[in-house]
């Protein structure tokens, strides 16, 4: 009998299947993202009450610019709603709030409630909540390799610790645990780089359905993975 992980220090989650849920219903699917967004504080809770430090929300992604234009400009405003609404609340409950993606493609307006409710909460010990917006991985990666070289730093002196300094959020540890929410089992450009040795975890549920039964489930299932990051 091995013995079991360890509650995962960081959990990584793709919140997907909004626009279906909204459409099981017969709704516009921007209500199927409102709906999304208010799941994340109370999912968010109970990953922070199970132990876990780390946990990042996947909520729009590099490629998701080439959705309609009236759907990116409700993501965006979704976006800004929620940082009005809400980062009372996270700070309240001790959450330092970071942000993980492209801030150069937003409202400078936008992009000022961003810095605001990061710099609001830096000093919150308890979950740190990345949440990842105009985020890719591969777009990450770029721009670790762009400051590399800005750096002056040389060929022979970049290893595998140097690529992941210039990342963007250099302090947060790998996810343990990339759980991806409406059925697909793909990453779709998510913490390529991070995700190298993550237990990956799919599951139909679409996220504004995704609760505490769901929370539970990935954890335990997690519990039972084996990791052995090429041991044997
Ligand atoms: C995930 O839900 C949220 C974003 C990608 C912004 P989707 O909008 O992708 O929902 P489905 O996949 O169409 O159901
Ligand atoms: C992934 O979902 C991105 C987010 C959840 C933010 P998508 O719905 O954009 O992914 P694909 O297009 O199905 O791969
Ligand atoms: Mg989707």
């Amino acid at each position: 009998m091995t013995q079991a992980n360890h509650p995962p220090q960081h959990v990584a989650i793709i919140m997907d299947g909004n626009g279906r849920w909204a459409k099981k219903r017969g709704l516009p699917r921007l209500l199927g993202h409102r709906a999304g967004g208010e799941n994340m504080r109370p999912v968010a809770r109970i990953f922070a009450d199970c132990g876990v430090r780390y946990l990042t929300l996947y909520a729009f992604s590099t490629e998701n610019w080439s959705r309609p234009r009236t759907e990116v400009s409700g993501l965006l405003s979704l976006l800004s709603r929620k940082i009005d609404q809400e980062t009372q609340a996270f700070h309240e409950e001790n959450i330092r709030l970071v942000h993980l993606g492209r801030q150069d493609r937003m409202s400078e307006r936008l992009r000022k409630k961003v810095r605001a409710a990061v710099e609001l909460t830096r000093n919150n010990t308890g979950l740190t909540l990345c949440l990842a917006f105009d985020y890719g991985g591969r777009d990450e990666i770029a721009g670790a390799a762009r400051r590399i070289v800005d750096a002056g730093i040389r060929g022979d002196d970049i290893d595998e610790s140097v690529v992941a300094r210039y990342l963007r959020l250099p302090d947060v540890p790998d996810p343990d645990l990339v759980i991806r929410t409406g059925g697909e089992s793909r990453l779709s450009n998510f913490l390529l780089w991070q995700a190298a040795y993550s237990e990956l975890y799919f599951t139909a549920v679409l996220w504004p359905d995704f609760g505490p039964q769901d929370v539970e489930e990935a954890l335990s299932e997690y519990e039972r993975r084996q990791r052995r990051f090429g041991r044997i």
